[in-house]
């Protein structure tokens, strides 16, 4: 259901074809998708603006980011038809409840300046407050309305998947979380692949924790004639997940974009799974809260 398609246009400049994958609601994603954190005023436009001019379609926001506006900008400089985008934002903490979570929804909307969003995510579990149920009760409203296409969580553990859908009986169709080779979620991402979850990776590149100087990524991107990020990202590929890296700049994010004409070996996955180290700064779903 996860696999990889070809069929996505190609990237206006050029000759990228980004691949998609088809969510378990029948909605087409992107491989590859933009990360916008800490992107923000102008380096936030242009950035967006740059990644969608590279070819890329997916681009990840959350109103905890501040950038939606910004984002929305982008979006519109970029002159691409609305069918063409996919767009993720992401539910505040401060939004929790039902009725909080509409009307955050609709801030997020507004700022971004669009119809509908692609893909609505619950940004972190926030148990403590215990409200994400309620919350999703109001994702599953947008969808039905129209609002939103997608509907999905982050940061979620198999606990919290678990009770969602015990009580919902409605399946997140993404489920974004820290994903790199210091962690590589091994049972959470098959959990989601026995219930037909897909899995986001966060921090797919570990955002400059070291990851890209280790000695094993530098020697598997060198065999492929690549850079330790493309290796990385491959991985990600390879293994299913969607990675959203983000990227300042129009050469690296052109680069990131470039990681499909190569293929890694059974044993060169292996061996970047082998570098599992745990978290990057202990966001740990259970305890993590941010508003
Ligand atoms: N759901 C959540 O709770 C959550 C949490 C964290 C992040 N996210 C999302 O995930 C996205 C990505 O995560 P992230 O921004 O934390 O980290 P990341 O994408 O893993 O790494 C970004 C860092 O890597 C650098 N970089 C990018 N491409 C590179 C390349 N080809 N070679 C060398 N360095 C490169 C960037 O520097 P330059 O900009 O200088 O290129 C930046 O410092 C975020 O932007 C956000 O959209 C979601």
């Amino acid at each position: 259901m996860l696999g990889l398609r070809c069929t996505h246009a190609n990237g206006h400049h050029g000759s990228m074809t980004i691949p998609s994958r088809t969510l378990n609601d029948g909605h087409s994603i992107p491989a590859i998708g933009f990360g916008s954190y800490r992107l923000r005023g102008e380096e936030g436009t242009t950035a967006v603006a740059q990644a969608l001019d590279a070819g890329y379609r997916l681009i990840d926001t959350a109103s905890a980011y501040e950038n939606e506006q910004e984002v929305g900008e982008g979006i519109r400089a970029s002159g691409l038809p609305r069918e063409q985008l996919f767009i993720t934002t992401k539910l505040a903490g401060r939004h929790h409840g039902y009725d909080k979570t509409l009307e955050g929804f609709d801030q997020s909307r507004t700022a971004l300046g669009l119809d509908f969003i692609d893909l609505y995510l619950i940004h972190w579990p926030l148990p403590r407050l215990d409200l994400f149920v309620e919350s999703w009760h109001a994702l599953v409203n947008l969808r039905d309305e129209g609002l939103v296409r997608s509907i999905g969580v982050s940061n979620f553990t198999e606990a919290h998947l678990t009770r969602l859908m015990d009580e919902t009986g409605i399946v997140p169709a993404v489920n974004q979380v820290e994903m790199h080779p210091r962690f590589g979620q091994q049972a959470l991402r098959a959990f989601h692949a026995a219930h037909g979850i897909l899995t986001q990776a966060w921090s797919p590149l570990s955002a400059g924790h070291g990851v890209l100087d280790d000695p094993v990524i530098g020697r598997i991107s060198h065999a492929h004639d690549v850079s330790p990020a493309q290796a990385v990202l491959r991985w990600h590929i390879q293994l299913g997940s969607v990675p959203i890296p983000k990227s300042g700049s129009g050469s690296r994010l052109r680069q990131n974009l470039d990681v499909f004409g190569f293929e890694l070996t059974a044993a060169e996955l292996d061996e970047i799974s082998g570098l599992e180290a745990g978290r990057l700064w202990g966001g740990d779903p259970d305890t993590h809260e941010e508003f």
